[in-house]
């Protein structure tokens, strides 16, 4: 692909994406289309700002005109679509931005991708979509969407959108579902960042119910070299699941950081449990492996080691990060966190 076209690229992900495509494919051209929300950091670019194959546009994925106007003077040959609101907590609370970003935001991007005749478009979805699976169940492509929370089901919508204009359109679209990401850069609103972070400062972790979710994680390197093969030898109209092969409950998680980090057990701290909280994801990623040859490389051990020791040495990150708007919700999600169900009850009524 020549030249793509990565909205969402200044947030974990998706700046990852762009880090590591520069550095594997020196001939490709990037437009980093991105709003910059909360989650949207610069700083997480500034290894690659002054390749001259690379450019950012600030805006939001739902602007029609400006999405067209993107399309027109880049004539991008690809885009893959990471932008979105990401965090399950944050929809609980607002799930307005979700819904619009999510489902707007894809609806505008399929819409300017069809009148543009693209020649692939990459659907940067999630295996929250399958919902809560019973062991010993693992997810397939062709497994039921259940989604639990506002978040998963936006990401639900968007997918069956996506797919739709595939089938109604012929637009070559690709959905790729991830398992939950971790690594350098990562929000520390996410459990292994707020682990780490909170650990490093000797401040409590707090484990929504009883720690016992179980989640599948994947080293974020790893989910990109599964969107880039699926990008260059996935099928039109396909499904591919990306996962890390590694399931691991919440507090077997949390100990391997408190190991990491050299803290005590006594950090942990039980909180109220996150409303409609899913207990098991698990997933199948042998299609892609057996289509594209691709299969994670980091064991989940080192990308621990590798990510505490760069939370370790990007204090100055995880300090701006989290000040202005993140000591909000910080505040919001887990202070006075038993009184969680009233609130969510009476904005209902
Ligand atoms: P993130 O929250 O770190 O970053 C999201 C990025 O999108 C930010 O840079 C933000 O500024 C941008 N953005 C948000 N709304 C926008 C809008 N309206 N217009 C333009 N840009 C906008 O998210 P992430 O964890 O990097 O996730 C990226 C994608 O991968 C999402 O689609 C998410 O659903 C999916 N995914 C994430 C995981 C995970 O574990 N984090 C796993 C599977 C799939
Ligand atoms: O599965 C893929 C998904 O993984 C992505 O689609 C989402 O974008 C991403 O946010 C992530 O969703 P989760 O809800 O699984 O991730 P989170 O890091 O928020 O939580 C992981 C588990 O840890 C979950 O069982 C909730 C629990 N948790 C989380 C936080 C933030 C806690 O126990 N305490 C916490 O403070």
């Amino acid at each position: 692909m020549r030249k793509l076209l990565v909205t969402g690229g200044a947030g974990f992900i998706g700046s990852a994406f762009i880090r590591l495509t520069l550095a594997e494919d020196p001939s490709v051209h990037i437009v980093n289309l991105d709003k910059l929300t909360y989650a949207g950091n610069l700083e997480n670019l500034e290894t690659v700002v002054h390749s001259t194959n690379y450019r950012f546009v600030h805006g939001d994925v739902c602007d029609e005109a400006l999405v067209d106007a993107v399309f027109r003077d880049e004539q991008p040959d690809a885009i893959v679509h990471f932008a979105a609101e990401s965090h399950v907590d944050r929809s609980i609370f607002a799930p307005s931005p979700v819904f619009e970003t999510n489902l707007r935001g894809t609806f505008t991007l399929l819409e300017a991708a069809r009148r543009h005749r693209i020649a692939r478009y990459l659907q940067v979805s999630t295996d929250e979509v399958y919902g809560s699976l019973d062991t010993p169940l693992e997810a397939g492509e062709d497994f039921p969407l259940n989604p639990s929370s506002p978040y998963s089901a936006s990401k639900a919508g968007a997918d069956l959108l996506a797919r739709s204009y595939f089938l109604t359109y012929k637009l070559p679209v690709i959905i790729t579902r991830a398992s939950n990401n971790y690594g350098p850069y990562h929000f520390p609103e996410k459990l292994i960042p707020l682990m780490i972070s909170n650990a490093l400062e000797d401040r409590p972790l707090p484990v929504y119910g009883d720690g016992m979710q179980v989640r599948d994680w994947l080293f974020v390197d790893d989910h990109c070299r599964g969107i880039r093969a699926a990008l260059e030898h996935g099928r039109a109209g396909e499904i591919y699941n990306i996962g890390g092969n590694l399931s691991l409950p919440n507090l077997e998680v949390i100990r391997r950081i408190l190991r990491a980090t050299g803290k005590p057990d006594s950090l942990i701290q039980y909180v109220t449990d996150r409303p409609g909280h899913d207990r098991r994801y698990a997933l199948s990623s042998e299609k892609l492996q057996r289509e594209t040859g691709w299969e994670p490389q980091v064991a989940f051990d080192d990308g621990l080691a590798l990510t505490v020791d760069w939370y370790r040495r990007h204090s100055a990150w995880v300090a701006r990060v989290r000040s202005g708007e993140y000591l909000t919700y910080y505040a919001r999600n887990y202070e006075n966190r038993d009184e969680l169900r009233t609130v969510i009850d009476a904005r209902s009524d």
